[in-house]
């Protein structure tokens, strides 16, 4: 037993060492400067466009060590489902540990996954999963609606461009993303308080009545858009999830 100690700590000390001079087992063009202990999300996940579109922000991954610190010039490669693509599909991260790609939605409607990938020390495959939401016509529709008229109240988070009205309401509104709340409540309920507004349905007044400025076919556009984007999703008889 302890012969075998003796006898198996050199050989793994030459192969970490034979590693090490390698710099990463998996990379035969890009040799990678470093390697991570942890792959996580920055920003980009979860985004809504058009099928076949671009999406408007970027897909951000981050290479982190075991603190948590980025990890600059670690390899990440990607893949996303379906006929989606991501550009650049493989390269090394940043100063700060980032790697930023572009995507672009596939042709049919559903949920878009991307697989990230990074890895370790000992050549082990660190993933991370983010998944993207191609709209169709009548759910992107609904998108731009929600743009321009509720997304400054609905939407909790502030940007310079256009600063959230969400922090200013008495009683909060739902994210429209937010399927634990939406799932449990039925189309026509939504409907109703988008065409009639919060205070004709005992809710808050400040959720205004559109019922003057919307048509019906523009409700349901919003409905349907909510139905898309809701996480978890929202499953319904007929919904075509893009192919994994
Ligand atoms: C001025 C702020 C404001 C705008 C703009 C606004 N809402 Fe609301 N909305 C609210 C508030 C506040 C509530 C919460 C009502 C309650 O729970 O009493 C609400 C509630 C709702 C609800 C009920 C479920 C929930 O989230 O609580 C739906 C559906 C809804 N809004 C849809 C819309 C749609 C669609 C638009 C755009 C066409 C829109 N809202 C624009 C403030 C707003």
């Amino acid at each position: 037993m302890k012969r075998a100690v003796e006898i198996g700590l050199p050989v793994l000390g030459m192969l970490l060492g034979l590693a090490g001079c390698q710099k990463g087992p998996v990379a035969p063009v890009l040799h990678p400067k470093a390697n991570g202990a942890a792959l996580v999300e920055s920003s980009g996940g979860r985004q809504a466009g058009f099928v076949g579109s671009p999406l408007d922000q970027p897909v951000v991954v981050q290479v982190n060590d075991a603190q948590g610190n980025g990890v600059a010039g670690a390899l990440v490669s990607l893949t996303a489902a379906g006929d989606a693509t991501v550009t650049p599909a493989t390269g090394l991260t940043a100063d700060d540990g980032t790697f930023t790609v572009n995507c672009q939605l596939g042709g049919v409607s559903g949920r878009y996954r991307i697989v990230a990938t990074t890895w370790d020390k000992q050549g082990k495959a660190i993933t991370l999963n983010l998944d993207e939401i191609a709209l169709g016509y009548q759910q992107n529709l609904g998108r731009q609606l929600n743009e321009k008229y509720c997304s400054r109240c609905h939407n909790q988070e502030s940007t310079v461009e256009r600063v959230s009205n969400y922090d200013n309401l008495a009683t909060k509104p739902h994210s429209f993303n937010d399927g634990n709340f939406y799932n449990t409540v039925n189309d026509a309920d939504i409907a109703a308080i988008i065409t009639y507004g919060g205070a004709a349905r005992h809710q808050s007044a400040e959720m205004p009545s559109y019922g003057g400025t919307l048509s019906k076919s523009d409700v349901d556009a919003l409905v349907s858009y909510v139905r898309a984007v809701s996480d978890p999703p929202y499953h319904e008889k007929g919904m075509t999830y893009a192919r994994q």
